[in-house]
């Protein structure tokens, strides 16, 4: 799958450069090479690494996903933890990790406590759990501060949204990694991102904005109201954001249930939002054959895909 994906990348920058930029390309890898190779082997001994790992795609960009959720829901976690540790994308280093405000009963302590020593994906804000009283704000601010590097991407997504890491990625691919502002725009009908906010089942701010939210002392006393209209209340105000892109249709509330703002599902999607029943997270998760790569065993006396 990687190795094709590698040929089909090659071939299609093969067919686009003409000779001359062929030749202008090579001399400038030639130079990267030779200044980023060459050191290394001068002061380590160890080249088994260069010499036997075939050369590997590197990701190309980072992004982590928060999800803003509440200590308690602990069952849910569990199910959204199997659910992304499933997927991958060659594209993309991506970090999940649950966000939650201060823990307030005795037994978060040790429960949340363990899940960290197993885990590690829990990021514990310093507020009491809210949605629209500046939880969103915290969680942007508190980045740059507390995690141990920075990412190309950082996004807020709901815990009743399906996010495909693989797609998701892919959409990002060609797109800015400065100042961009990635979502489902709201209105619904809307096919404008700037008009006018990116909804908060999941959006993406590139780490430079991330950075801005954090120093800016005007957004730290504008953090109270709907947490999604006020992120894009504040890069409007910022004159932030200049890159805006919204993934319509790939990005969509679970048919049924918000109007316009929902429709099928569809094979290429990004995301589906307001996924509350069992039912609905079962009928997505068949759609797109989540379970189906599963292989029998003898260890099971059940037939998952029959
Ligand atoms: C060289 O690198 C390989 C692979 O990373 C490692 O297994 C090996 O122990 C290293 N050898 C030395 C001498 O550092
Ligand atoms: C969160 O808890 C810590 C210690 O447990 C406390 O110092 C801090 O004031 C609390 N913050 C809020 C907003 O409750
Ligand atoms: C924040 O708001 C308070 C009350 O409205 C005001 O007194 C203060 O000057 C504001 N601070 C900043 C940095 O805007
Ligand atoms: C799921 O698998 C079925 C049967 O293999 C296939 O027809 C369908 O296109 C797949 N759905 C998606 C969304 O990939």
């Amino acid at each position: 799958m990687k190795a094709k994906l590698q040929i089909m990348m090659l071939r299609r920058v093969l067919g686009l450069a003409t000779l001359p930029t062929l030749a202008i390309v090579l001399y400038i890898c030639f130079i990267l090479f030779s200044i980023r190779v060459k050191l290394p082997l001068l002061s380590s001994s160890n080249t088994t690494d260069l010499v036997t790992k075939p050369p590997r795609l590197r990701a190309q960009f980072s992004l982590l996903i928060g999800i803003l959720t509440r200590a308690d829901k602990y069952n849910h976690r569990h199910f959204l933890r199997l659910l992304y540790g499933i997927q991958s994308s060659p594209q993309a280093d991506i970090d999940v990790k649950f966000v939650f405000c201060n823990l307030t009963k005795p037994e978060q302590r040790v429960l949340v406590a363990l899940e960290i020593m197993r885990f590690n994906d829990i990021i514990i804000l310093n507020c009491y759990e809210n949605m629209n009283s500046g939880k969103t704000y915290m969680y942007f601010s508190s980045l740059p501060r507390i995690l141990p590097h920075q990412y190309d991407y950082v996004m807020k997504a709901d815990d009743d949204v399906f996010l495909r890491l693989a797609p998701l990625a892919l959409s990002l691919q060609p797109l800015p990694r400065l100042d961009l502002y990635y979502g489902f725009v709201i209105p619904c009908a809307s096919m404008n991102p700037f008009v006018n906010y990116m909804s908060g089942m999941g959006f993406l701010l590139s780490w430079d904005i991330v950075e801005w939210i954090s120093s800016s002392k005007i957004l730290a006393n504008d953090t109270f109201g709907p947490e999604d209209k006020l992120v894009g209340k504040w890069l409007n105000m910022g004159n932030k954001a200049k890159n805006r892109f919204s993934n319509k249709p790939a990005m969509y509330d679970y048919p049924g249930t918000n109007g316009r703002c929902s429709h099928d599902l569809i094979p290429d999607t990004v995301a589906v939002h307001r996924l509350k029943r069992w039912d609905q997270w079962v009928h997505v998760l068949n759609f797109f054959n989540v379970t189906k790569e599963l292989v029998h065993s003898n260890l099971y006396s059940v037939s998952f895909n029959g």
